[in-house]
């Protein structure tokens, strides 16, 4: 992972659903990772992941348990993260956190390395967080038109699959559409707060003051931490798809831009492929963004109603880009720097 030195990574929620994700591209990592423990909650302790076509036993998370690695990766809940990154740093780790748990923490940066690398050089507490959700997407998507042109508002519909909630939700959503289709009533919701099949839910997380949920506000102070000069506002709807997220995004630039420059702008834009032929009906769409890990951007149009206005649509893959593909590019630049510090 960036060095010719073999990096010793350790992955806590390596049986999760990013942690899934995050143990393909470990497998892909060129030159490859030296050793990887996989660590758990105690439920799953003594079984398997599958890594490199063998089977990698999953421990249990308890102190000691990340001595002897250069770098823990957290793909683990936010109460959980919150616990264990600082055992893993007094253990000797950089740490990358997947999680919400250090959001609003000055001492740990959001680094998106291909947005803001260079918010990694400063690790007081030796821990990054990777952001969670469509952060990382939209941003990687808007960065460009924002260093060309400014940005002064970022307003968001947020489409979010049950693969959002983790497993609970994927299994929530599979459970209701086989009972529905099988004239069955589906037992009560348990990871999303209504019926998910065959309807929509505007409620990502618990309502706050003013009126936004916990996504929305996460989703937006995220963005303006990546984007800085730009006022964001984002509605998160939880969609009954199980993988891929996406996103009505409208934009106002400080400058004229227009739709046409936008575009020439996505083309090869790091971690966006541009797939906007709409006389082709090709556009982005959560299902091929499945296993990919660039934001698929299209549907780019001026905004009529509003001065350098723009729209456009895009989708990712929320496990691998809205999550394993952000967390393990912030190990490798975490450590890369290390290595090079050493
Ligand atoms: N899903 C997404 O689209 C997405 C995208 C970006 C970021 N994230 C963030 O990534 C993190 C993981 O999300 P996920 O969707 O992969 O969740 P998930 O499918 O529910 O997986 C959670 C993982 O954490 C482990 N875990 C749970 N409680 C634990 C405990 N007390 N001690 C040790 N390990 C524990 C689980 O192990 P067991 O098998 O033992 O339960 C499992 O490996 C969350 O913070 C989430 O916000 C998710």
């Amino acid at each position: 992972m960036g060095s010719s030195r073999p990096l010793r990574v350790v992955l806590l929620g390596a049986t999760g659903a990013v942690g899934r994700a995050a143990l393909e591209l470990l497998e892909e990592q060129d030159p490859p990772v030296g050793a990887l423990r996989a660590l758990a909650s105690g439920r799953s302790a003594g079984g398997e992941v599958s890594f490199r076509g063998e089977g990698l036993r999953v421990d249990e998370v308890r102190a000691g348990a990340f001595h002897g690695s250069d770098l823990a990766l957290l793909a683990a809940p936010a109460e959980v993260a919150r616990s264990w990154a600082p055992v893993a740093r007094s253990e000797g780790c950089l740490v990358a956190d997947a999680s919400a748990a250090f959001a609003g923490d000055p001492d740990v940066p959001l680094v998106v390395p291909e947005v803001n690398p260079e918010a990694a050089a400063r690790l007081p507490r030796g821990t990054a967080r990777s952001g969670c959700g469509l952060a990382p997407p939209v941003a990687l998507a808007l960065a460009p038109l924002r260093a060309a042109a400014g940005l002064s508002r970022v307003a968001i519909v947020a489409l979010e699959p049950a693969s959002g909630a983790g497993r609970r939700g994927l299994e929530q959503l599979e459970s209701e559409a086989m009972a529905l289709m099988n004239g069955r009533e589906p037992e009560p919701p348990s990871a999303v707060p209504h019926r998910l099949a065959f309807n929509l839910v505007p409620q990502v997380g618990p309502f706050g003051e003013g009126g936004a949920t916990g996504a929305e506000a996460l989703l937006s102070a995220d963005l303006a931490a990546l984007l800085p000069g730009a006022a964001v506002t984002a509605t998160a709807v939880r969609v009954p798809v199980f993988y891929g997220h996406a996103a009505v995004v409208r934009v106002v630039t400080g400058r004229p831009l227009g739709a046409a420059q936008a575009r020439e702008l996505l083309r090869g834009a790091p971690g966006v492929k541009l797939l906007d032929r709409p006389g082709e009906q090709l556009y982005p769409m959560p299902m091929l963004s499945v296993n990919d890990d660039a934001v698929l951007v299209g549907r780019l149009r001026d905004d009529p109603t509003q001065a350098n206005g723009l729209e456009l649509f895009l989708s990712a893959d929320n496990l691998r880009r809205g999550g394993a593909t952000g967390l393990v590019a912030l190990g490798r630049l975490l450590a890369a720097g290390h290595l090079r510090g050493r």
